[in-house]
């Protein structure tokens, strides 16, 4: 059963948004369940429905489930610190996106910024579910184009492992202790009128 702490307690928004919002974090305790495909295909439903320049849908997902030569081989790409707790995941992903517009070959300027909706989407869904959807950026960047077997016109954006929550006493005692939600800068750190200060 899973221990891990509820964002709720430690997540108060400065102003009125959907508790979803709150609800997302990214644990690392996972429990090594499988994931179904029926909730693996409800999170990519949600990123389906994420935004994108022309309705391009650029993204890609490549997902590997616990238990096939597919998850070593993805669990290969990560690095040791993130390995430690993925030991958990039910599945990995490798994010990707089209770099060029399907249509006319041309670059697509906004290929990552759509894909990142598709994420957000996904781990949303995730969320509400009641499941551990965390984003990683720490693997190996040059060959998991390679396990891929992605072609020129298409980029990596980052890893997701994707678990059912577990018990953050079985991370290593560095883990355990980050395994809180985070806080956040106020808006107006990040928010501006205009444009900075003149
Ligand atoms: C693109 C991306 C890459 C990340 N890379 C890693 C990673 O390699 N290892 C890790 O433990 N967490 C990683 N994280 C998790 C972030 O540290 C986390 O999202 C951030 O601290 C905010 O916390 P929250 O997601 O719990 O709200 C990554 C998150 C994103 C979105």
């Amino acid at each position: 059963m899973s221990q891990l702490p509820d964002p709720a307690a430690h997540r108060k928004p400065d102003h009125p948004i959907h508790p979803l919002f709150i609800q997302r974090w990214s644990p690392r305790a996972m429990s090594g369940e499988a994931i179904s495909e029926a909730d693996l295909m409800s999170l990519f439903e949600a990123a389906r429905w994420a935004p994108s320049t022309y309705n391009e849908q650029e993204w890609r997902f490549f997902y590997a489930r616990r238990g096939t030569p597919h998850f070593d081989a993805f669990m290969d790409l990560l690095l040791p610190a993130n390995r430690v707790w993925c030991a958990g995941a039910g599945v990995l992903v490798v994010v990707a996106s089209q770099t060029v517009f399907t249509r006319n070959g041309n670059p697509n300027p906004v290929h990552t910024f759509d894909t990142g909706a598709a994420f957000e989407n996904l781990a949303l869904q995730g969320a509400s579910m009641g499941l551990v959807v965390h984003g990683m950026a720490g693997f190996d960047w040059a060959k998991a184009p390679k396990t891929l077997r992605l072609p020129a016109n298409h980029a990596v954006q980052a890893m997701i492992a994707i678990g059912r929550p577990g018990d953050p006493n079985t991370l290593p005692p560095e883990l355990r202790e980050r395994e809180t939600p985070t806080g956040r800068k106020p808006v107006r750190e990040f928010v501006f009128e205009g444009g900075y200060p003149a």
